[in-house]
């Protein structure tokens, strides 16, 4: 019997060589994290930290950085404005609704940047028309031109946004689309926005609205894709196909519901198969696993194990027959290798005897780099978890790094914890905490050890957040493992997240509530939003 033909030719013989850039149409990467992603219930982010993950984006060669929704709140307008005034290479965008005082205010917080956007938006599909805007087709088509014009006099880089449009009749869409880049749109985005498509429709859409719409070429088209069926990355393909050159990520796949598409997918996919996908981007992949990293620790939201690109199991071979091909040649079950992303194989172990060199050497294989005072304070911890453990292992120093990136402004920190637990309640625990420098203790009881040692933060810190999260889990195995607690507290309508470890499971569980406080109480998240 003789084999089949294939229809399509075989993927170049080593995949892992990306074909040359010069051959390669430019595709525009717009990372979403701190907008998009941000709107996620619980990934609020501290201004600190946003700073933190703009420069990370900034440096690993994002094209445009959606830095917030300036109008939503005073801590939003103060993110993106900072953002938009330290950040060197990428644009800076600002969200707007179709309000003139959303686009104004977007106008207003990246008017300090190298080069700024406003990203301007409004639902075009008739199931948002009728039960959300209540606006008739002709109204939302003079709203369109209204305000990309009153947008384009504040910045010549507007893009126009068509919420829902994957809902939307391919006809009315059109008119749409013809009125934003009649009034000036540069970039024309239309968004799965609440992640319907299929990868067939959306290539189809892209073409339809290039093809009838006659001033298309005049500006780049964007895809926008959420995961609700799983098809996020999928569909900004098609897109792509399509015709689009910009594709809207995030970090982790991070955004409401189910994601958006995520960026580390998009930027691999791309470079993997380029022999099927002639396109390149301007991210260094190398990066990925750090910006990852970066992301799960500001946001505590823990990445998934099996992840593509960057959980932990990504280069994880664990089958004989995987394990027997890999020590034989890495091509025969790798499509690309670990370090194209960031992570470096080592045989490095920790112990209490490594030293600076070799922990500094550590963290870097992890996909860490850390400022000085950071790294100082990883390594005294890394001692003290050194003394108390026997074996110090990847995943320990992953969380002990994550722990501090996610308490970097802490106001308030647990000095001592004592627990009195067991079958003779009540249980009780006594606080120690430092607030804003001085030293307060409390005693209090609960049902049960985690409910007692809450009740003592309570006691010494007053408040009417709302515990929607406690989970622990163990960072390794063995009894003498870490647990790691995350803990999301809301308040005000709005969600904080936070992530600790510690061999002592109470001392975790503080940690990790004191840490999500700490967030709460930064100025930029205790004032209500004004609007969205
Ligand atoms: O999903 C969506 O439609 C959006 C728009 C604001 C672009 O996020
Ligand atoms: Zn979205």
């Amino acid at each position: 019997m003789t084999a089949k033909k294939p229809k399509t030719a075989a993927p170049s013989a080593n995949p892992v060589t990306p074909a040359k850039p010069a051959q390669k149409d430019r595709v525009v990467i717009f990372d979403t994290t701190l907008r998009d992603g941000e709107q996620c219930p619980g990934a609020t982010m501290t201004l600190e930290e946003k700073l933190q993950v703009a420069e990370m984006l900034d440096e690993m060669g994002v094209d445009i950085i959606e830095a917030g929704f300036p109008i939503a709140s005073q801590g939003d307008f103060e993110a993106v404005a900072e953002i938009a005034r330290i950040t060197k290479k990428a644009v800076v965008a600002g969200l707007a609704r179709a309000i003139n005082a959303d686009i104004d205010r977007a106008g207003e917080a990246v008017r300090k940047a190298k080069r700024g956007r406003i990203h301007t938006f409004v639902s075009t599909s008739p199931i948002h028309l009728e039960h959300q805007m209540r606006k008739t087709e002709a109204e939302v088509l003079e709203i369109i031109s209204a305000t990309v014009k009153r947008a384009r006099n504040l910045t010549d880089d507007v893009e126009w946004s068509a919420m829902d449009a994957t809902r939307t009749p391919i006809a009315y869409l059109c008119q749409c689309v013809d009125a934003a880049i009649k009034a000036g749109a540069t970039t024309i985005n239309l968004p799965d926005t609440v992640g319907y498509s299929t990868p067939d429709e959306y290539r189809a859409m892209f073409r339809a609205v290039r093809e009838k719409v006659p001033g298309s070429d005049k500006a780049i088209f964007s895809v926008h894709c959420h995961d609700d069926l799983g098809l996020a990355v999928a569909n900004s393909l098609a897109g792509i196909e399509g015709g689009a050159r910009q594709v809207e990520c995030t970090i982790n796949g991070l955004g409401e519901r189910a994601g958006n598409a995520a960026l580390e997918e998009i930027v691999m996919a791309i470079r993997t198969r380029s022999d099927v996908m002639p396109y390149v981007t301007g991210v260094d992949a190398t990066q990925l696993t750090r910006a990852s990293k970066l992301v799960s620790a500001v946001t505590s939201f823990p990445i998934q194990y099996n992840k593509a690109i960057v959980g932990r199991n990504a280069f994880a071979h664990e089958s004989g027959i995987h394990q027997d091909g890999m020590l034989k040649n890495a091509n025969t079950y790798e499509i690309m290798t670990p370090e194209s992303v960031g992570v470096s194989k080592t045989s490095l172990v920790m112990g209490k005897h490594s030293g600076r060199n070799a922990f500094r050497s550590k963290l870097k294989d992890l996909g860490y780099e850390l400022g000085e005072n950071a790294f100082e304070d990883a390594f005294t911890r890394f001692k003290a978890l050194a003394d108390k453990k026997k074996h110090v292992y990847d995943e320990d120093l992953e969380a002990l790094v994550d722990e501090r990136i996610a308490t970097a402004s802490d106001r308030v920190k647990v000095i001592a914890l004592l627990v009195v637990a067991g079958t003779m309640g009540p249980q009780s625990a006594t606080l120690t905490l430092d607030i804003e420098g001085s030293h307060k203790t409390a005693q209090t009881t609960g049902n049960g050890p985690v409910d007692a040692t809450f009740n003592a933060i309570k006691a010494l810190i007053p408040h009417e957040a709302k515990l929607a999260l406690y989970q622990v889990t163990a960072v390794t195995e063995g009894t003498d493992a870490q647990a790691e607690v995350s803990v999301r507290l809301e308040m005000n309508g709005r969600s904080v997240t936070s992530r600790a470890a510690d061999p002592d499971t109470l001392v975790s569980s503080a940690k990790a509530y004191i840490g999500a406080l700490n967030k709460l109480m930064q100025r930029d998240l205790m004032g209500k939003r004004e609007a969205g």
